[in-house]
């Protein structure tokens, strides 16, 4: 029999609520245990005074796709309420996201033309410089983090530039281009650079040649451990960056790997990250604990396309509480260790917890 941290002499028999049926009493009566659980859960006050884990709007992160042209909404067909905007459309739209309360802005760009060798990604002229000009002149206070990759640029949808002769993304050449991509983000007022190639050293060079150019004080955030997943989908329909051959597995990790994450998560660090991301979420929780723990530094979570697009489409369909649903995926990312939580479902949560 378990010991309950008192004497069994103590131990009383629970005495039955006149009208509640008794369950058959059919052996020696169990004592009841002096620690009940559900005491600090019966109101909502109470469960308010033990919750151990916090989701504010504070925490999130809102992505968002930004293209050419004047007045353009192009609505994401699989991933409702998301749409690739022009940068006017842009701005009124982050006016919203600040004014939720979210963390920060993540920018991805969806330019009109490609290269083999992804030029519009370090054109000063380029999409997303633009629109980071414009999103900090109309709100200065609202944090600007751009994604820098090669891949909505290049005309073969990979993250970097192909060696001649090969199907191979070659690395010391991207990284070039990657560390060009930041310092042109920086120097249009981006608040962070979130480099999400995959390729060995960008993290280093990167930050050797942010501080060469001025930029010191602009922090990295790299995705640390990114994995080959098939819940992009949906994101590569709106940023147009399905490959045209082959796929990412070349670069981007294995999903059954975990202690390799946190070698990347180590090596990212040594080079200068500032903040880790793991990626996508939900089905690597485990990965955010364990980079989390082996590291101590601050990490995101991104919550990605295709999870949201799942949530999505079964509340479409009445299947779940969408609100309810939500925030429990989001209350169980923040659980498992992450600081923030780059989610397509930031504006909406963020009105959801006000
Ligand atoms: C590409 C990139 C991808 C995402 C962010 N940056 C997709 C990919 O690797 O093909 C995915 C985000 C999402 O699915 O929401 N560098
Ligand atoms: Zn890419």
């Amino acid at each position: 029999m378990p010991s309950y941290g008192h004497s069994q002499k103590r131990a009383k028999r629970a005495r039955p609520v006149e009208g509640t049926p008794t369950p058959p009493l059919n052996s020696q009566p169990m004592p009841f245990p002096s620690t009940r659980l559900r005491r600090l859960r019966r109101t909502d006050a109470l469960r308010g005074l033990v919750r151990e884990t916090e989701l504010t709007p504070g925490h999130l992160i809102q992505p968002a796709f930004v293209t050419a042209g004047e007045g353009v909404r192009d609505e994401v067909a699989s991933m409702p309420g998301i749409a690739r905007l022009s940068i006017s459309n842009l701005v009124e739209e982050a006016g919203e996201i600040a004014a939720a309360g979210v963390g920060a802005l993540m920018l991805f760009g969806v330019p009109s033309v490609k290269d083999d060798f992804g030029t519009g990604a370090y054109d000063d002229e380029g999409i997303v410089q633009m629109a980071v000009r414009a999103l900090k002149d109309a709100h200065p206070d609202l944090v600007v983090v751009t994604d820098v990759c090669l891949c909505e640029y290049t005309s073969h949808g990979h993250c970097g530039v192909i060696r001649e002769g090969s199907a191979e993304v070659d690395n010391d050449v991207t990284v070039e281009l990657l560390a060009k991509t930041a310092i042109s983000h920086a120097e249009a007022g981006a608040d962070a650079v979130a480099p999400s190639d995959m390729m060995d050293g960008r993290v280093g060079s990167i930050r050797h040649q942010l501080d060469e150019e001025g930029h010191s004080g602009v922090p990295i955030v790299a995705y640390s451990a990114k994995y080959a997943s098939a819940y992009y989908g949906p994101f590569r329909d709106a940023a147009g960056s399905t490959p045209e051959f082959g796929d990412r597995r070349g670069y981007q990790m294995d999903p059954a790997n975990a202690a390799e994450a946190v070698r990347e998560a180590e090596l990212d660090l040594e080079e200068g990250a500032d903040m880790l991301m793991v990626k996508p979420a939900l089905p690597y929780l485990d990965v955010v604990r364990r980079v989390k723990e082996a590291t101590g530094a601050p990490v995101a979570a991104y919550h990605v396309s295709g999870e949201y697009s799942m949530l999505k489409a079964a509340a479409a369909n009445g299947w779940i509480d969408e609100r309810a649903a939500t925030l429990e995926a989001l209350t169980s990312i923040r659980r498992a260790g992450a600081d923030a939580i780059v989610t397509y479902y930031a504006k909406e949560a963020a009105q959801w917890l006000r």
